[in-house]
């Protein structure tokens, strides 16, 4: 695991927006995964301006999204595909047969997720995924308890993600009880994970998920396991790591050819 530790959210989302930029510009076929929520939003602006403004060309990028609410109307703004038409594919050139989102609405789910996953190995696998943490440990919508070799499926969410999800829906009751979510198996295929975590909200979940042990209690913890899981943080967020001084002096330390 490599914990980069950044002043601000913005600080570390530059970080993150220029790995992604990267992979855009030096892999003939990228394919991203992709995360809703706070967390990457500037990220996504970064890569929005970059688009604009640098030309950075995104038609020959391929998206994966990790998760979707089950039984929204579509179009419904507190979707997850809303939320990425919004912040990011309506602003940037990525081919529409190209993006791939969780379909909440599929008549069989279970059929939905075989397809989905298939898609993910015709893509090739995905190059980076970005991943937010919930204040329970979650990833994609993982819950605590999920299979750590899950693949895509329905899961119910906890009360904790309904309330920590509300804003979008008014309030935690009207937050859809169940979602489709790529597995913790399903993620951990990714060849690189890129967790983002802002604010003291988020210090509990980050130490356990990285100085914790590795349980399905904490689903981010099987990042640990993961050859290459990049984990960017504000201060906030790093004020539980035990190591956070060691993890600051090795960034600032590294050697030139070892870009993160
Ligand atoms: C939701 C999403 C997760 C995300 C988490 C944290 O539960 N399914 O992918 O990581 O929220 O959200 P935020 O970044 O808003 O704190």
């Amino acid at each position: 695991m490599e914990v980069v530790i950044r002043p601000d959210s913005l600080e570390a989302s530059l970080i993150a927006a220029g790995i992604v930029a990267r992979l855009i510009r030096e892999n003939p076929r990228p394919v991203l995964g992709l995360a809703t929520g706070r967390s990457p939003l500037q990220v996504y602006a970064e890569l929005v301006r970059m688009r604009r403004e640098e030309g950075l060309d995104f038609s020959r990028v391929t998206t994966f999204n990790l998760d979707e609410y089950v039984g929204l109307p579509p179009g419904h703004p507190g979707s997850f595909r809303a939320f990425m038409n919004r912040n990011l594919f309506d602003h940037v050139n990525i081919p529409p047969a190209n993006i791939h989102v969780p379909d909440g609405s599929a008549p069989d789910i279970p059929a939905f997720c075989r397809a989905y996953e298939e898609s993910i190995r015709a893509a090739g696998g995905v190059d980076i995924q970005i991943l937010g943490i919930g204040t329970d440990g979650h990833i994609g919508f993982n819950e605590p308890s999920s299979s750590l070799g899950s693949r895509t499926r329905i899961k119910t969410l906890t009360e904790e993600t309904r309330r920590d999800n509300s804003d979008a829906f008014g309030g935690p009751d009207r937050v859809p009880p169940h979602c489709i979510t790529m597995g913790i198996g399903t993620i951990m295929e990714s060849r690189a994970c890129l967790l983002l975590a802002f604010g003291k909200k988020k210090a509990r979940a980050v130490a356990s998920a990285c100085e914790g042990p590795i349980t399905a209690m904490v689903p981010a913890s099987v990042l640990q396991l993961h050859p290459r899981a990049i984990i960017i943080v504000d201060g906030d967020a790093a004020s539980e790591l035990e190591k956070a001084d060691y993890y600051k002096w090795v960034y600032a330390h590294k050697p030139d050819w070892q870009r993160t």
